[in-house]
């Protein structure tokens, strides 16, 4: 299928699915696949090494200058690093995912991913998925999905994927995790995750990869009249 050179916005809840299903969308187009959360990871990361958050997530503001000496890129592999060092697997950390909405809802911060998000997404035929993707990074995004999928399924996933990586978290911890990043991620006072009006809804609680592929094949080739 020949897609267009067009920016696909896949903007949802947490862990329902959206980077898996953003993979597997640029790997079947042949697009370049980003993570926009993982940039907020490595912020997190950032503060945290720096001391310049508190357990009790109190951010110093000593961070909005900090952030200017802070490299933060993708690699050829598409993992987030800071200038030699892969952090891929720290930012994944039960500990980052505690404290990323607090700094993500903090308007400098937001300031600074999206300025590299743009930068990344300026040649089109990108995948790129988040929480304000399609509301505020690029609204004018061809292509916008709103993923849903039940809580159960979600905290599951979120569990076996902690799990895989050698982490030993309780299901109760991941469910209130989830719930209170959604909380503070669909609150904030900046681009609050929400669904644009002209995003397409996805919910895959009871769908497999196949499904959501046969999917968004389908809604691509009504939308841009493809064969
Ligand atoms: O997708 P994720 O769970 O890796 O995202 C981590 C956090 O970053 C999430 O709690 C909210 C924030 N985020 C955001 O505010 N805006 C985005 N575009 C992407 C993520």
């Amino acid at each position: 299928m020949n897609v267009p050179d067009i920016i696909i916005a896949i903007d949802g809840y947490s862990s329902t699915g959206k980077s898996s299903f953003a993979k597997l969308v640029a790997k079947k187009f042949d697009f370049l696949y980003l993570d926009s959360g993982a940039l907020y990871r490595g912020v997190t990361l950032f503060a945290r090494e720096e001391g310049l958050i508190s357990e009790g997530n109190v951010i110093d503001p000593l961070l909005e200058e900090r952030l200017a000496g802070l490299d933060l890129h993708f690699n050829a592999e598409g993992k987030l690093c800071t200038g030699e060092r892969c952090i891929e697997k720290e930012i994944r950390s039960m500990e980052v995912s505690s404290q990323v909405s607090p700094i993500a809802a903090v308007p400098y911060v937001r300031a600074f991913v999206d300025e590299k998000l743009r930068e990344y997404g300026r040649k089109g035929r990108i995948v790129m998925d988040g929480r304000d993707i399609g509301t505020a990074v690029f609204p004018n995004a061809e292509l916008k999905i709103f993923m849903t999928a039940s809580e159960e399924v979600r905290a599951q996933r979120r569990f076996d994927e902690l799990v895989s990586k050698g982490e030993n978290p309780t299901l109760e911890d991941v469910v209130k995790n989830l719930r209170d990043r959604d909380y503070i991620d669909s609150h904030r006072e900046t681009n609050p995750l929400r669904r644009a009006d002209d995003a397409y809804g996805l919910d895959n609680t009871e769908m497999g990869f196949t499904e959501e592929l046969a999917w968004i094949q389908g809604l691509i080739q009504g939308k841009f009249g493809i064969l």
